[in-house]
């Protein structure tokens, strides 16, 4: 890509294909002192106010820079890598490629917390491998003080819910959900029914002394893959049909329509939902549902399979961060009589891990 100058005009040369940048465009970029907070890197102007037929007085072209005074005035010094950085359209965050995995992934690494962790250059690695792999353990977290929410807060701000700020994952009388029993919760993703569904979930583990309790997870992403591979209608089906969630209690009633597999706009992997004790479709044409129910126990099937599935016990100290958009997490049945199993549990969203990795890559000059 290159930029050329011509009458008063900025052209980019991309791949052959010339083409003008608006002026309105560059004037919006003017970032001398006086039009942007160097702080902030917020406009000091309001664009909308600046006259629409803005024209370039003169241009010129040296070293990696392009200055520009336009008709109001107003003067602008832009590098050309910054101009071309505005091409992407994607958050940097979806360069990070996503890594599949199935039950042969064992060896994940286990970030050490320590006091300094959330602005140390470890702190970024381990959210690089939260967003490559789904999730990202931390060791000797202290377990005093629901210190969860200190952990949470110290990343990005907590999701609070109706579960409340934070839950306290134990077997106790009279649960308003399986997780607060000591039944085996098969894969599955948390709140499918709330707008938006949490992005992260972290389970901090305070006390686990059953010989069962083992957590599981599964990529969602890599059960996806392997869906859209070898069985192209079901995986067609399951992100068509949008599918109603739903959470009943006595205080409130949460429920939203979505499909188990979400594409984006581009027809990628988005999000996946599953919770097989939550979710109705919708009363359909009677052949469209024999494919849907089809394809939904070939999901079931795929996703509770030891081929995808990983178990490894959470010991105190250990806090598991995994992203409830693409992995499903479970456990293993226990006994509560042989002792405590006492996990703490929150969410927070993408803007979190996403605020704090970009903040630690520019700290770092990563
Ligand atoms: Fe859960």
């Amino acid at each position: 890509m290159k930029t050329e100058l011509k009458d008063k005009k900025v052209f980019f040369d991309n791949g052959g294909s010339k083409k003008e940048i608006h002026p309105f465009w560059l004037r919006e970029r003017v970032n001398g002192e006086t039009f942007i907070d160097k702080k902030t890197q917020q406009r000091l102007f309001d664009p909308t106010t600046i006259k629409k037929d803005i024209m370039i007085e003169s241009l010129n072209l040296s070293n990696n820079f392009l200055e520009i005074k336009f008709s109001d005035g107003a003067h602008a010094k832009l590098t050309i890598q910054e101009i071309f950085r505005e091409f992407s359209q994607k958050n940097e965050i979806e360069h990070i490629k996503k890594i599949e995995w199935d039950s042969s992934f064992k060896d994940f690494n286990k970030y050490e917390f320590r006091d300094n962790l959330f602005e140390d250059k470890k702190m970024y690695e381990a959210l690089i491998n939260f967003y490559q792999y789904g999730f990202v353990i931390f060791k000797d977290v202290p377990t005093k003080n629901n210190f969860i929410v200190n952990f949470a807060n110290s990343i990005g701000s907590i999701r609070r819910t109706n579960f409340g700020e934070f839950f306290n994952v134990r077997s106790k009388p009279s649960p308003n959900d399986l997780a607060y029993t000591s039944y085996s919760l098969s894969p599955h993703t948390d709140s499918p029914y709330r707008i938006p569904v949490p992005c992260i979930q972290m389970l901090h583990c305070i006390e686990n002394k059953v010989t069962g309790g083992f957590s599981t997870l599964v990529d969602g992403y890599t059960v996806t893959q392997k869906l859209k591979k070898d069985f192209l209608d079901h995986y067609k089906i399951l992100t068509q049909i949008k599918v109603r969630f739903q959470f009943i209690d006595q205080n409130v009633i949460l429920e939203d329509w979505a499909e188990m597999i979400q594409l984006d706009n581009d027809g990628k992997f988005k999000q996946v939902r599953f919770s097989p004790r939550l979710d109705f479709v919708p009363l359909m044409d009677k052949e469209k549902l024999e494919l849907y129910f089809s394809a939904r126990r070939k999901l079931s099937e795929l996703y509770n399979s030891s081929e995808y599935k990983i178990e490894f016990k959470l010991m105190p100290g250990e806090l598991l961060m995994m992203d409830n958009h693409r992995l499903l997490h479970g456990r293993t049945e226990y006994d509560s009589n042989e002792g405590d199993r006492f996990l703490q549990g929150c969410y927070i969203d993408y803007d979190s891990t996403e605020g704090k990795l970009k903040h630690l890559k520019r700290k770092f000059n990563l």
